[in-house]
């Protein structure tokens, strides 16, 4: 399946997502109204909320409660973008300035917490004890799976396993909760099954967005090219590629990372291609995407058990 098939096996449902999410932003304060406002025009693929809403029907889910638990895993999302691009000193996001850029830092620390905040009203207005543990659990994780990529930044001494701890965290954890929230209202037994697909598809996807901070374009990607290696960011790019350089070669990562900036950019984006490490991740990446679609198995079969895999797939050839 292709991105616009997948979309339109849950076509209602999705444009349902964009409407909640567009009329629960609302708030007395005018700055928020306006950073909110500015943020759902930025877009944003809305990957989060299509996996909710898949795992929901996968399993078999025929209410209408998925559309609030995706529109909130969105918000969450976005929240934490904001918060990202902060710590990140991001400057350009899905195409458009960051709102630290476009407003200030303290602005958007605020207008993030005015949404996590916003979104947790929501979660208890679902009033399902399970959805409530898996949303709060998820968001302390990605909280400590940012502190602890806090901790390795300018640390060429990083391991794949520490790095792996981090994305694990800081991405795949809340496409876990998508799914696991989806199968907690569809059916139940499904729960290990939808969490495990989604850690695994998460991973997949951050690390092939690691690998297009050193090979796409800002125009392509929606965001800055070597914003990773700015921050002194050991991704796995740069892990893989330490560990077949030469001595000589490796020294220059090893620099970089502890200093971060971009001033050896361009050595770095050779490197990373001439030691394989690309084709390193890419692999890893396909490790993942495999072990995503295998988590699947015990679900029945239907269109959203294909959308699913499909998005798997399509994880490993996005650009962006
Ligand atoms: C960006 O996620 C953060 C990462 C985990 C790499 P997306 O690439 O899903 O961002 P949007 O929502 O489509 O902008
Ligand atoms: C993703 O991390 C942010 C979160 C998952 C919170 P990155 O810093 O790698 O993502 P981009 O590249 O800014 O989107
Ligand atoms: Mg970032
Ligand atoms: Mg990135």
């Amino acid at each position: 399946m292709n991105f616009q098939q997948i979309l339109a096996t849950v076509a209602d449902d999705f444009a349902a997502v964009d409407h909640f999410i567009i009329h629960h932003l609302d708030s007395r304060v005018p700055l928020i109204m306006q950073v909110g406002n500015y943020l759902v025009e930025g877009g944003g693929k809305r990957l989060r909320p299509l996996v909710c809403l898949l795992a929901a029907r996968a399993t078999g889910y025929q209410g209408d409660q998925h559309i609030s638990a995706a529109a909130i895993i969105e918000m969450l999302h976005t929240a934490t973008l904001i918060h990202d691009d902060v710590v990140d000193e991001s400057d350009l996001r899905r195409g458009r300035a960051t709102v630290n850029s476009a407003w200030n830092n303290a602005t958007a620390v605020l207008v993030g917490d005015f949404l996590i905040s916003r979104a947790f009203q929501l979660i208890v207005s679902l009033k399902s004890q399970a959805i409530s543990e898996i949303m709060s659990d998820s968001t302390c994780i990605i909280a400590e799976g940012e502190v602890l990529q806090l901790i390795n930044q300018r640390d060429p001494e990083t391991t794949e396993s520490r790095y792996m701890d981090v994305i694990y965290g800081k991405t795949a954890q809340l496409f876990a909760a998508a799914t696991e929230t989806g199968a907690v209202l569809g059916d139940a037994q499904f729960r290990e099954a939808m969490k495990n697909y989604a850690l695994h598809f998460g991973a997949a996807f951050q690390i092939i967005d690691d690998v297009m901070d050193y090979t796409s374009s800002a125009e392509v990607m929606g965001k800055n090219v070597g914003d990773d290696l700015a921050e002194g960011k050991p991704t796995l790019p740069l892990i893989q590629a330490m560990k077949v350089a030469t001595t000589e070669d490796a020294d220059i990562i090893r620099k970089a990372i502890k200093t971060g900036g971009l001033e050896h950019l361009e050595r770095i984006i050779c490197l990373v291609q001439e030691t394989g490490a690309l084709e390193y991740c890419h692999q890893r990446a396909v490790e993942e995407s495999d072990l995503a679609v295998a988590a699947l198995a015990p679900l029945p079969n239907s269109v959203y058990k294909e959308a699913l895999e499909g998005l798997a797939k399509l994880a490993l050839n996005r650009v962006s």
